[in-house]
């Protein structure tokens, strides 16, 4: 059910929340288990942690404002010391990841790729052997002739759609389009990435190599802790 599955994200998103100390950047990341733990940090905050966090979204930034965590932007630190974020697919041998299906992959991506340790918190739904099949790959792009895009991810083997809000194109945070790319079982993570990131017109796919340190996995049991 999905409290029983809001059960799992609190308790990955608490045992990310843990690995936060005093004087810290962190790095705020987006969707409903990284807001979780927004507001397990900002219950810190309140018993006097110090932080400053860099959002990865308008609506994380508008949730760490009314909960009363300090934040900071990239015109005072250009270097983050954690950030904690959700995914939408773990692949358990490698922690690559696929994130994006909220929309804010660009962000997330940036945040994460200046920070000495990003740990994600997901419930174990999530987690799986290989990375595809089930759930779209989503991949920003320019606005500007997104149609030529396409061609260019069909003949990597994707099926491509342009991610709608009602009638008009979905736009992003950064004023970009989202293509959701379903695609079978991805065998190298790396190589798709890169063959994606080299279209024209593209700005950042969601797929996330090689850039968690730490998983926390939400799971009846308890949280199941996976590292390097
Ligand atoms: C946001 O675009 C995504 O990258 C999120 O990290 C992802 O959708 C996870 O959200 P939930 O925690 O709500 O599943």
């Amino acid at each position: 059910s999905s409290s029983e599955l809001d059960g799992l994200k609190h308790a990955a998103a608490a045992r990310a929340v843990e690995e936060v100390e005093n004087g810290m950047v962190l790095g705020l990341g987006s969707g409903s288990t990284a807001e979780i733990a927004v507001q397990v940090l900002a219950e810190r905050v309140a018993k006097g942690l110090r932080v400053q966090g860099i959002p990865t979204s308008a609506k994380t930034a508008a949730l760490a404002r009314r909960l009363g965590v300090p934040l900071t932007s990239f015109a005072e630190h250009h270097h983050i010391d954690l950030s904690i974020d959700g995914a939408d697919q773990v692949e358990r041998g490698t922690m690559n990841l696929i994130k994006g299906l909220g929309g804010d992959l660009l962000r997330e991506k940036i945040v994460a790729s200046v920070s000495d340790r990003m740990i994600v918190a997901v419930d174990e739904t999530k987690l799986v052997d290989h990375l595809g099949g089930n759930r779209p790959l989503p991949v920003e792009v320019v606005s500007f002739g997104w149609q030529t895009v396409f061609d260019h991810l069909v003949a990597i083997g994707c099926v491509p759609r342009l991610r709608l809000a009602g009638d008009t194109p979905f736009l992003t945070d950064g004023g970009n389009y989202i293509v959701d790319c379903t695609i079978a079982e991805i065998p190298d993570p790396e190589m798709l990435d890169a063959n994606i990131s080299a279209i024209v017109g593209v700005i950042e796919t969601g797929l996330f190599i090689a850039l968690a340190s730490k998983v926390m996995v939400g799971r009846p049991a308890g949280v199941e802790v996976i590292e390097r």
